[in-house]
């Protein structure tokens, strides 16, 4: 806190100083700045590249930090043409992916997002990992598109369902369904969709011109019962599913629901799209075995992501399927990238290869239990109208219905205005709500924020 304020104070005296001189004017130097603003040489660097990169300054090694000459200013332009020329269908609907990648004010309680927190990112071991990888030789060059041996390898390992040569590694999990989304439907085709879900395939399946049907879930995970009308009614050929611990509701598919998903598969004809996010946040373990490993005949595409357990930043994941369904999912991505970043790759094997991974597995699922207790011991003394609709063994999020009466949305902005970022439950659902729910991140924030964060929540309801 103490650094971030400084470093804002010294931003700011640096741009008024720029805004006042003359281009060329050299900047004092960095033990000055140190001695003026009291901060550290570290926080001198970081201002001044920030500078750099705006281009207000030019860094010249040995000499100093200069004013930079003035862009010359460019006339407004008039973009009002694009409006007419891109029209105003909009099939990218983003708008509630931004807001769960905002990152709030430094002094709002963030309850809201996907990620875990840096406190969580198991940096000593990354930075080692990263070290190695960038040594390795021929790591510059070209990976091969269906991404690195070793990298595959892992994660067949891992689901225990395919092998190497089915898997294919993406840029983290949201490519990979939005590969398989678009490999395994044509514009105008059905998907069925749970709902309330993440709301990550409702945008790709819109902005791909697919009629979306949805399918209720509730605590024991998808409504398998009202699926076989649906499937034959609209002749849906793909059903995304998440089996565990499922974004929002934190659901697990029962045993008998499982079973039913993949016969109605093989009676239909559908695929399986099993979005496996959060098996490496189990927290009451063991987790039920993965979807995939009871298909037999090739419906279950497999999407396993580890920028959650990980750290967001490695962005990676993998794509499993057989057959031609394999081939079509291949092509898809090399149109996308071509190949993800071979450094990342090598790193993240050394990494998830070594007994540091495991030990980070089992402090994350201490942690996020702690956190998770935590919010739940809160919500129970500090909200006790709001209802917990059950507390998610493993994922990072709880799921809560508001009393009748309330608007979520309504209730998150207020909750903003106080100083805690919370999801409004809307974003979720497919279809109409039933009720209004948020939902309660717990793996973002140490417990002590969390507690408070409910305080502020209360004060608002
Ligand atoms: C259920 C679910 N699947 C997939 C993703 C995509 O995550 P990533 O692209 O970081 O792997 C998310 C992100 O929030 C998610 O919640």
């Amino acid at each position: 806190m103490y650094d971030d304020n400084s470093r804002r104070a010294l931003a700011s005296a640096l741009h008024e100083l720029i805004r006042d001189a003359t281009p060329g004017t050299r900047l004092p130097s960095v033990r000055e700045l140190q001695r003026r603003y009291q901060v550290s040489p570290l926080t001198v660097q970081h201002v001044v590249r920030e500078l750099a990169a705006k281009g207000l300054v030019t860094v010249r090694p040995g000499n100093g930090t200069f004013v930079a000459t003035a862009p010359s200013r460019r006339p407004p332009a008039d973009l009002a043409w694009q409006h007419a020329a891109l029209g105003g269908h909009v099939p990218q609907d983003t708008a509630r992916h931004l807001a769960l990648l905002e990152v709030p004010h430094a002094d709002t309680v963030r309850m809201s997002g996907g990620y875990l927190d840096e406190t969580l990112v198991p940096d000593k071991a990354l930075i080692a990992s990263m070290t190695r990888a960038m040594r390795r030789a021929g790591v510059w060059g070209r990976t091969p598109v269906e991404g690195l041996a070793s990298m595959r390898q892992w994660f067949a390992h891992q689901i225990g369902a395919y092998n190497p040569a089915e898997v294919l590694i993406t840029s983290g999990g949201q490519s990979a369904l939005s590969i398989a989304i678009r490999a395994l439907t044509r514009p105008g085709d059905a998907v069925i969709l749970e709902t309330p879900t993440y709301p990550g395939y409702t945008s790709v399946a819109r902005g791909h011109g697919l009629e979306i049907h949805p399918v209720p879930t509730d605590r024991h995970g998808l409504r398998t019962d009202l699926l076989e009308d649906v499937i034959r009614a609209r002749v849906a050929r793909l059903i995304v599913v998440q089996p565990l611990y499922a974004n929002p509701t934190g659901s697990v598919l029962a045993d008998d629901r499982r079973r039913e998903l993949l016969d109605l598969a093989r009676r239909h004809g559908v695929f399986l799209l099993e979005d496996d996010y959060a098996r490496d946040l189990t927290i009451d373990g063991p987790p039920p075995p993965t979807l995939a490993s009871a298909d037999e005949d090739g419906h279950v595409v497999y999407v396993r992501s580890i920028t959650k357990p990980v750290a967001p930043a490695i962005r990676l994941a993998a794509l499993a399927a057989r057959g031609p369904a394999f081939a079509r999912l291949r092509a898809a991505k090399i149109l996308d990238d071509f190949y993800v970043s071979g450094p990342i790759q090598e790193a993240a094997v050394d990494f998830l290869s070594s007994p540091a991974w495991q030990r980070h597995r089992r402090a994350v699922a201490r942690e996020i239990g702690r956190r998770r207790d935590g919010l739940v011991g809160a919500l129970r003394s500090r909200l006790p109208g709001v209802e917990i609709t059950h507390i998610p063994s493993g994922g990072m999020h709880l799921w809560v219905r508001l009393p009748d009466g309330y608007d979520d949305t309504e209730v998150a902005a207020r909750a903003l205005g106080a100083g805690v970022m919370v999801s409004p439950g809307s974003a979720w659902f497919t279809a109409e709500r039933d009720s209004p729910y948020l939902r309660l991140t717990y793996g973002e924030t140490p417990l002590p924020q969390l507690v408070e964060g409910v305080r502020r929540l209360a004060s608002v309801m």
